[in-house]
């Protein structure tokens, strides 16, 4: 059988570590403060909501379904303005925890593709 990227992570230890390291860069680098200021001053929950998401998404359990129902990602985004510089700054984040926490050249690559298709989408408003 195929190994789920879920699986290739490292599982839920793998993925926890990949969007911790994601939102500690969003508080530690100056390069992502616009980013950060859409956010809660505590970051806790979107720890815990990122974290339930990957793991379905990625092809492990449906932590993020069994809590809150479908993800409905790009509704729930719509409070926040979300523009080509907050989708470059997701994007960015994502892809600096993606290489400190060492995931895979080649698949830190595929799943760059797949949040990108994700982080695009969920852009409301033009620029
Ligand atoms: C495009 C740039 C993005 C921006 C600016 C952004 C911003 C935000 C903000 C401000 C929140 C609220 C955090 C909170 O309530 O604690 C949030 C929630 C969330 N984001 Fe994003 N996000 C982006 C892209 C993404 C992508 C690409 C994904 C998934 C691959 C994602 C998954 C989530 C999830 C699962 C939640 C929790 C939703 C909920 O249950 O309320 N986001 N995002």
């Amino acid at each position: 059988m195929t190994e789920s990227v879920f699986e290739r992570l490292g599982g839920e230890p793998g993925v926890r570590g990949l969007v911790d390291r994601f939102y500690d860069l969003m508080d530690l680098e100056p390069g992502y403060a616009g980013l950060r200021k859409l956010h809660p001053a505590t970051l806790d929950g979107s720890r815990d909501k990122l974290y339930w998401f990957l793991c379905g998404w990625l092809g492990g359990p449906n932590h993020y379904i069994e809590r809150f129902g479908h993800p409905m990602l790009r509704a729930r985004h719509l409070p926040y303005t979300i523009g080509i510089a907050e989708r470059d700054q997701w994007m960015a984040c994502m892809i600096q925890a993606m290489g400190e926490v060492g995931v895979e050249i080649g698949l830190a690559e595929k799943l760059g593709e797949a949040f990108f298709g994700t982080a695009d989408w969920m852009r409301n408003r033009g620029g």
